[in-house]
């Protein structure tokens, strides 16, 4: 589903570089190539701010504290992602309210605002698998009723939504570099975006034990720093980054053609908007009850699939406590069932994706 090993091959010298850059100064917590990298990461997005954290799950749950987000309010997201987004949730004192997904496997925008109650402050719209949720709404939503949106982008470094970056739109972005995500580390890491000098501010006070300067603490602060090589190694990433998503889309948009009249496949639905998907998985979904037949099938022809994800939070035993059964969100649970990600990574080309696509077409017609 991801290959690191063929990835650092490409860059190998230019990564070393990096790290013996950093191991010579020996300056290894919040140095030059974290504060380099926030800039050039913020320039990227089109952002005032960025702010560098320990990983993806402490982005989100940092950047709803910098907003204010507190025990007892309630914040709306999906519950077809992966658990973290709901952790960071929980992790403020915050209740997760679920909404339903469209066909794009994005929010439903249409059920966000039946969901909306006076403990409401935030709406968490996930870009999942790399295609952006369909912000303008959502934004409109969020205005009208004075909430928040913090946008969790940790599966979608570079997507577009109306020519604007995620993690730009929202009054936060948040981004994981677990090391297969577009942008991955060696290791884990995270960045919060915004352009709001307040929550960029509380941002960088919460990552850092709260303090101003050394030893003087004016908020309980955490510890959730970017480290020096991480970012020394997502600098000289990020600078791949556009041709690597550009290879996504390419290998995305022959499975696209190869698959897309297919009984019982369903390939990715997509708004009829310029939005650019940056494809972190390429999701299928397989009818008539022969995902799982399907998946052993090509498993056994050397493909490596994945779910992406099999049970939707509301399901989870984890938040069984919010009480919500089977049948509360249908097509979620729908999707749960019938969804497989095939691989769609950079170090594809079409010729593997021919390959893949030739095996998933032999199994359904046999
Ligand atoms: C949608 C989503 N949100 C949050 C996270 C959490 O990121 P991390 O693993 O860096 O904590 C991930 C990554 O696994 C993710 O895919």
């Amino acid at each position: 589903m991801a290959d690191l090993k063929g990835q650092y091959d490409g860059i190998k010298s230019d990564i070393r570089e990096a790290i013996d850059r950093v191991l010579e100064k020996g300056i290894f917590i919040l140095g030059e190539e974290v504060q380099a990298f926030e800039k050039e990461f913020a320039e990227y997005c089109g952002v005032k701010f960025a702010v560098g954290v320990a990983s993806g799950t402490d982005a989100l749950q940092l950047a709803l504290r910098s907003c204010g987000i507190k025990p007892g309010d309630e914040v709306i997201t999906v519950a077809n992602t992966a658990f973290p987004t709901v952790a960071a949730i929980s992790y403020s004192g915050a209740k997760p309210v679920f909404v339903d997904v469209d066909e794009t496997y994005d929010i439903n925008v249409n059920g966000i605002e039946a969901k909306i109650t006076d403990r409401t402050k935030c709406i968490l719209p996930v870009h999942l698998y790399g295609y952006p949720a369909d912000m303008k709404p959502i934004m409109e939503i969020a205005d009208r009723h004075g909430l928040v949106v913090v946008e969790d982008a940790c599966q979608a470094h570079g997507a577009e939504y109306d020519s604007m970056k995620v993690g730009s739109i929202g009054n936060a972005g948040c981004f994981s570099f677990y090391p297969t995500k577009n942008l991955g580390a060696y290791g884990d890491g995270g960045m919060i975006t915004a352009n709001d000098e307040g929550i960029a501010g509380k941002l960088q006070l919460l990552r850092d034990y709260g303090q101003t300067q050394r030893y003087r603490h004016i908020i309980k602060g955490y510890n959730s720093r970017l480290d020096e090589i991480q970012a020394s190694i997502l600098r000289v990433k990020l600078k791949r980054l556009d041709e690597w998503n550009e290879q996504r889309r390419k290998n995305a948009s022959v499975y696209n053609k190869l698959l897309g009249g297919l009984e019982d496949i369903a390939t990715p639905a997509l708004r009829n908007d310029n939005s650019k998907h940056v494809y972190h998985q390429y999701v299928i979904r397989v009818g008539n009850g022969r995902r799982e037949s399907l998946r052993a099938w090509l498993r056994d022809n050397g493909v490596a699939t994945d779910i992406h994800y099999p049970i939707p939070l509301h399901l989870q035993e984890a938040y069984a406590d919010l009480g919500l059964g089977k049948g509360a969100l249908p097509i979620t649970e729908r999707n749960a069932s019938e969804i497989l990600s095939i691989p769609v990574h950079q170090g594809l080309h079409e010729a593997d994706i021919r390959m893949i696509a030739d095996s998933i077409a032999s199994f359904l017609a046999d």
